[in-house]
């Protein structure tokens, strides 16, 4: 869909009422993040990460939730003042409800809850996964970014999640597959982790993989039926693999650190890509799009270009700033909801997991 097929679309602000300004909240895991859009397209994205977890290796949820704490304020401030609005200009307030880390959610929608309550606006409540989804719809008024049409397939891969949802409208979604143990993000910073390299694993690996030899080392590959996806195993037999390889050679790591980045990528990218091919060739879809951190990877998007030349699909592939946790997909997806009047109640609780449809029912 062209721009200006989104605008027709989309924007039906009530007659007689001036701009609809919605702000977006976005505070499931370690990003505090806070966008505004005018009409349905964006005018700011502001986004905090939380440097605390490094020396960690991992997002420690309590420091999370302080950090989150110390920036939403801040945040906000600046995702208005870039929009050049007032608060008091907002129709609407959309916010992350779920799922995430709870104590990390609670910050952004306690804050939603009172802003919202403070100025008389509803509140839209957003589905974490529904809007990394729905980041392929995020606009700016001079862009030229292709948002797919219904219906398409979406291969979500970020830290918490790996999963090839069948995407029918902006509301109505259906996982298909999924992992069964661990997501393709959280075994790229595992294995990252291993080889004593920093937090988080992703962009590390991309870019030492780079330089590296994906052919180098071979790992094992899971064998699952369907269309779901399993990366415990390929995180055990990195590990057991380095740690022989370390008996024969103390530094092997520093010695081979691009070879293994390139295998590893090469290995999940397969992986990946395999069980996404297999359902779109059974739903007869070439319409697909990739989402999630993992999203920023460059081997995950050579190989949708590959695809995209080898089977004929039509793939869709984020901008960066839309591949990690942000607000933006968060106020886009909350704009779908504001033009249905689909708000949800001041009781509405946090929540950490969803279950397998992740449709927006409150
Ligand atoms: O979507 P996201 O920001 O947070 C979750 O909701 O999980 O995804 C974070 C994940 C992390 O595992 C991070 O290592 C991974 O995305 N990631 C990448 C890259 N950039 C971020 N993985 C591979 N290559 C990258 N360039």
């Amino acid at each position: 869909m062209k721009n200006e097929e989104f605008a027709t679309a989309l924007s039906s602000p009530p007659k007689g009422a001036g701009p609809t300004y919605i702000l977006g909240i976005e505070s499931s895991c370690d990003d505090t993040s806070a966008a505004v859009i005018r009409d349905g397209f964006l005018l700011s994205n502001v986004t905090a990460s939380q440097a605390v977890h490094e020396a960690y290796g991992g997002v420690v949820p309590e420091l999370a939730s302080r950090a989150h704490q110390q920036n939403i304020v801040p945040v906000v401030d600046a995702a208005l003042k870039q929009a050049g609005i007032e608060r008091e200009q907002l129709s609407a307030i959309a916010f992350t409800r779920g799922p995430g880390l709870l104590g990390s959610l609670l910050v952004g929608v306690s804050f939603a809850k009172g802003l919202a309550a403070s100025l008389g606006i509803p509140m839209i409540d957003v589905n974490h996964l529904h809007g990394h989804v729905l980041a392929h719809f995020i606009h700016t008024e001079n862009d030229d970014y292709v948002s797919p049409e219904f219906p398409f397939l979406c291969l979500l891969v970020s830290g918490g999640n790996s999963q090839i949802i069948l995407v029918k409208s902006y509301k109505d979604m259906e996982i298909i597959g999924q992992t069964i143990d661990d997501a393709a993000g959280e075994a790229i910073d595992k294995c990252s982790k291993v080889m004593g390299l920093g937090y988080p694993g992703g962009p590390i690996i991309d870019k030492l993989a780079r330089q590296g030899n994906p052919e180098a080392f071979t790992f094992s590959k899971p064998n699952i039926p369907g269309y779901d996806y399993s990366f415990s195993g390929l995180k055990t037999s990195f590990l057991y693999n380095l740690r022989d390889w370390i008996k024969d050679d103390p530094d092997f790591i520093e010695h081979h650190k691009e070879d293994l980045a390139a295998s590893l990528e090469k290995t999940i990218v397969d992986i990946l890509m395999k069980k996404l091919r297999l359902a779109a060739k059974d739903l007869k879809i070439k319409k697909v799009a990739v989402a999630g951190g993992v999203s920023a990877n460059t081997g995950l998007r050579n190989a949708f270009y590959d695809y995209a030349r080898r089977y004929g699909w039509q793939v869709f592939i984020p901008r960066f700033s839309y591949t990690t946790d942000n607000a933006a997909m968060i106020v886009i997806a909350g704009y779908f909801k504001y033009l249905d009047k689909d708000f949800c109640p001041m009781s509405a609780p946090a929540y950490s997991r969803v279950s397998e449809e992740i449709r927006s029912k409150h």
